[in-house]
């Protein structure tokens, strides 16, 4: 089956934004800090992809995933079918590491290469055409060093890429970051980068989107309005004045 060069995210505006989707073996990393919709579109990703008969796999690290799939239930979007016949994968990463075997607190190289065949043997063997890792930031705490994360992010990122495999790696930031990623590395290494923020405006709180580097494609860099709504995520520009503060 010819997938075509680009991965249609499905979520209204976005693959506008990205000229037509995001080129099919990227991995893209979705930054934010709590609250910006990270969990939000990665799952909608997953559930547009269902639709068009695109298989998923969604790693849950940072929530136990009955938890975090409770949440989607208000969602208009949300098939509970797609979870229930296994179009749509979730694998809590406890599993994983108990799996594997692993006790230690921090992950050595080796544990590094099973982690990632781990997920790759997945990909393979179910034919999985969206991965989501939810979150990278909390696999990378048990890396500790920088040259760890960076062999991690690197590998899982070749195995992605050599099954046309399109992946969300979510980056947990503080409100306060000034980049997009906690060690710095992930950033440098992804092949693209989504920022999703918060705006004060006019004694709101607005939702921001912004895509920061996509390789592969033009895009727009401009920084848009992302609602999240019952029929999902919208899109829409930000319009300039009005802002209070000079933000
Ligand atoms: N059904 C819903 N309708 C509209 N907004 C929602 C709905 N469910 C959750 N939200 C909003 O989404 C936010 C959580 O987004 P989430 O994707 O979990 O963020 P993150 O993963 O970045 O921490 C909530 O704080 C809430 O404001
Ligand atoms: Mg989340």
């Amino acid at each position: 089956m010819d997938l075509g060069y680009r991965c249609l995210t499905g979520i209204s505006g976005l693959d506008t934004l990205l000229n037509g989707g995001i080129p099919r073996g990227n991995s893209v990393l979705v930054s934010g800090s709590c609250g910006t919709g990270k969990t939000t579109i990665s799952l909608e990703f997953l559930i547009r992809g269902a639709e068009k008969n695109e298989r998923g796999l969604y790693v849950s690290a940072t929530e136990i995933s009955t938890n975090v799939m409770k949440n989607m239930v208000p969602f208009g979007f949300f098939k509970q079918e797609y979870f229930d016949n296994n179009m749509i994968e979730v694998i809590d990463i406890p599993n994983i590491y108990n799996e594997l075997g692993f006790e230690r607190m921090e992950f050595e190289s080796e544990d590094i290469e099973r982690i990632v065949n781990f997920i790759g043997d997945k990909i393979e063997k179910d034919k999985i055409q969206r991965l989501v890792v939810d979150s990278l930031t909390s696999i990378c705490y048990r890396l500790r060093t920088e040259e760890k994360i960076r062999d991690f992010i690197l590998k899982l990122e070749k195995k992605v890429n050599e099954n046309k495999t399109t992946a969300i790696l979510v980056s947990e930031l503080l409100p306060s970051a000034k980049g997009y990623s906690q060690y710095g590395v992930e950033e440098a290494v992804a092949d693209g980068i989504i920022l999703l923020g918060n705006l004060k405006r006019r004694g709101d709180l607005l939702r921001t989107l912004q895509i920061i580097k996509m390789r592969g494609t033009s895009h727009s860099r401009a920084e848009y309005v992302m609602d999240i709504t019952t029929i999902g995520i919208l899109i829409s520009p930000l319009l300039k004045g009005g802002t209070v503060n000079n933000q």
